[in-house]
């Protein structure tokens, strides 16, 4: 690894010391300087542009979130990591909102400081390649990324994604992938009754050689022409895969496919987050129950601080359930629009799963598969054909006024 350039920011000689030392010692980090405050910080990042920024989080003579709000302004190639004595969630999501590239609670040991700016340094070399890229107008070719989550266990996800998937293969001209990010129990393999010979575990092993074509070796081929990177094949190997490699995955996969399709775990873990910032569009899938809607809620405000509202689609599986909730409902609850609608159709869909056989390829013709059919081109922002129905996303009809009073109340405590 070259060398990473590191400026350690901390009012406490003391600490500024160890912290020094622990990083002094490890090959291929190289203290560049020292700050005794926030401003001048600020300056010596301005004037050295080291990779990383080393800051605690009581720096004195400016907020540390403010110092990183500044820097990350004006030096984006520069990534910082802040070094707090207590594990204080508020001030963690306020420095991360800020921009920071890591939070780490003291005591450190020399090994999670030096995995952070090792991880940081990673990060900012690619800003700093794409940067340069985009200043040559070189950006390479840019594939969409498209994660399909929902903060409910069974609310359709994988059924979703594998047959959106398959969709966009068949139906966009480009090369499409679908990678299993629901590393513990993902089962993307048996919803498209795949054998596997590699998994992204395969990949986890082989971390500092990812490249476009050790990336494309661990693919898995569809009969629809889709490419799957399937989930560990057991649970253990799940934290095998960090957000380094699924990051350094997503970049090799986006030079390759039109469409980078994410099925993921209804836990919020780091590296779901981390597809999650890189995608161009975010499926959140709820359902027409009580329990959904108020996991949604929680999803969808959590979503919206982090990401502008155009990247977020509301789908609602099961749409047609009759269930004393309506799609109007949903909508007022939750403030925010439905994008799509896929109908209840448990025939199909149950024969579907059990077969290892998507619908959308089995039963073309029923609405379900059309209504994702009209959602693969509502993605790819173009009209769908004749033969797909113009009811394609499911337009709203008039409805009989629902409960939306009530579950607002539920909800939101009005
Ligand atoms: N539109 C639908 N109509 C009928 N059944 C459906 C529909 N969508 C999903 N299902 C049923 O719900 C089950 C769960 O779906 P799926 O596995 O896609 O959920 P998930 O959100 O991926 O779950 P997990 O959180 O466990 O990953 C499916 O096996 C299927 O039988
Ligand atoms: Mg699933």
């Amino acid at each position: 690894m070259p060398t990473v350039n590191v400026i350690v920011a901390d009012s406490t000689t003391e600490s500024r010391e160890y912290v020094t030392s622990l990083l002094e010692s490890s090959p291929g980090v190289n203290i560049t300087d020292h700050a005794r405050d926030g401003r001048e910080a600020f300056e010596l990042v301005r004037t050295l542009q080291p990779e990383v920024l080393l800051v605690d989080a009581n720096i004195s003579g400016m907020e540390s979130t403010q110092l990183v709000e500044q820097v990350v302004l004006e030096n984006p190639g520069v990534g910082v990591i802040i070094l707090s004595a207590a594990s204080d969630m508020n001030l963690m999501r306020k420095v991360m909102r800020a921009g920071a590239s890591d939070f780490l609670v003291k005591p450190v040991t020399q090994d999670d400081l030096v995995t952070s700016v090792t991880e940081v340094f990673h990060r900012v070399e690619r800003t700093r390649q794409h940067m340069a890229a985009a200043t040559t107008g070189d950006l390479g070719p840019k594939g969409h990324i498209i994660t399909v989550y929902s903060p409910q266990g069974g609310s359709g996800k994988t059924v979703l994604a594998a047959n959106l998937a398959v969709s966009l293969a068949q139906h966009c001209n480009g090369p499409v992938v679908l990678m299993d990010l629901n590393l513990q129990f993902g089962d993307v393999d048996l919803m498209l009754n795949l054998s596997p010979e590699y998994t992204i575990a395969g990949l986890a092993q082989k971390q500092g050689e990812i490249d476009a074509d050790l990336t494309r070796s661990h693919l898995t081929d569809h009969e629809s022409g889709l490419k799957v990177l399937v989930a560990p094949s057991t649970p253990q190997y799940a934290e095998t895969i960090t957000v380094y490699l699924v990051e350094q995955i997503l970049d090799t996969l986006k030079e390759q496919f039109d469409y980078i399709i994410i099925d993921t775990p209804s836990l919020l873990q780091d590296t779901t987050l981390a597809a999650l910032d890189v995608s161009d569009h975010i499926l959140l899938l709820t359902t027409l129950d009580l329990l959904a809607l108020h996991n949604t809620k929680t999803a969808l405000e959590m979503l919206q601080q982090l990401y502008s509202p155009d990247k977020i689609k509301l789908i609602l599986n099961r749409s047609n359930a009759d269930v004393g909730i309506t799609p109007e409902d949903v909508e007022s609850t939750l403030g925010f629009r439905i994008a799509a609608y896929v109908p209840s159709d448990g025939r199909i869909v149950v024969t579907s799963v059990n077969e290892g056989h998507p619908f959308v390829l089995g039963h073309p013709e029923a609405l379900i598969s059309r209504r994702i059919v009209g959602l693969a081109y509502d993605l790819m922002g173009q009209q769908p054909p004749p033969d797909v129905g113009d009811d394609v996303v499911g337009a709203k009809k008039p409805r009989a006024p629902g409960a939306a009073g009530f579950f607002k109340r539920i909800l939101l405590g009005e």
